[in-house]
């Protein structure tokens, strides 16, 4: 597959088969995913992989943890909520729309959207979940690293088959994904993501994102 074909095809994917990911392949893409670059080249990212007994854990816990309406559904670092105006909240709108389309939610059903939203906490039925961590101490130019490295594993993973859906969702509850994990508090939980075999038949897999035209996003100087 071309970088290309990979670009074209990777899409965030919300339904899996439940086969393992052997681990060797996961360090493959992890090694590929650390080919990413980073400011000064500090290479700032970490990364928890979870699997078997402990991503089900981690699920069981966040799962209950997030019923009790806890302190920390929000993340740990700041996020001022700037998207929530156009062009943005129309874009997210669309998205929503689309989604909840494919999987028969109603608008406004509050309980089918929670239960929904919830299933970010099971890895969407991934048997690989993996969450993204910086040291606390790093600035806002590390997040770009972060982001950088997760695309790169996208398209590594896309490239031998395997979907995936990264995921700002993980950045709540923080404080039980740190405990059943044993994160430092030095560290924050920046994002995670689902990994795993695409489950072909599920109608919500079939989304395809719009993107903005070139011109809505590029300014071209000088030519
Ligand atoms: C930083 C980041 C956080 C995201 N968080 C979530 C999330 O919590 N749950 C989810 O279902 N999708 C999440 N997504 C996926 C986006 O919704 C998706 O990338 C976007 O709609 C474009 O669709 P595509 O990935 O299929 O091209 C996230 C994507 C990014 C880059």
């Amino acid at each position: 597959m071309t970088l290309q074909e990979a670009l074209q095809q990777r899409r965030s994917i919300r339904a899996f088969r439940p086969d393992p990911v052997p681990p060797d392949l996961i360090r493959e893409i992890l090694a590929d995913a650390s080919r990413a670059p980073s400011g000064t080249n500090i290479q700032p990212w970490k990364v928890h992989v979870v699997s078997g007994e402990v991503r089900r854990r981690l699920e069981a816990e966040v799962m209950a943890h997030r019923e009790t309406d806890p302190h920390d559904k929000v993340s740990e670092f700041p996020r001022t909520g700037g998207q929530r105006r156009d062009p943005y909240l129309g874009r997210m709108r669309t998205l929503g729309k689309a989604m909840y389309g494919l999987l028969e939610i109603p608008k406004g059903d509050q309980e089918a959207n929670w239960r929904q939203w919830g299933r970010n906490y099971q890895f969407f039925g991934a048997p690989v979940g993996l969450i993204f961590t910086l040291d606390r101490d790093l600035d806002a130019m590390s997040f770009l690293d972060v982001g950088a490295f997760m695309q790169t594993l996208m398209l590594s993973a896309a490239t031998r088959g395997l979907g995936t859906c990264a995921q700002g969702a993980w950045n709540n509850f923080w404080s039980v994904t740190r405990q059943v994990l044993e994160i430092s508090e030095d560290e924050i939980i920046v994002a995670g993501m689902s990994l795993g075999w695409p489950d072909e038949s599920a109608p919500v897999n079939s989304l395809v994102a719009d993107r903005e035209p070139i011109d809505s996003f590029a300014v071209f100087h000088g030519f």
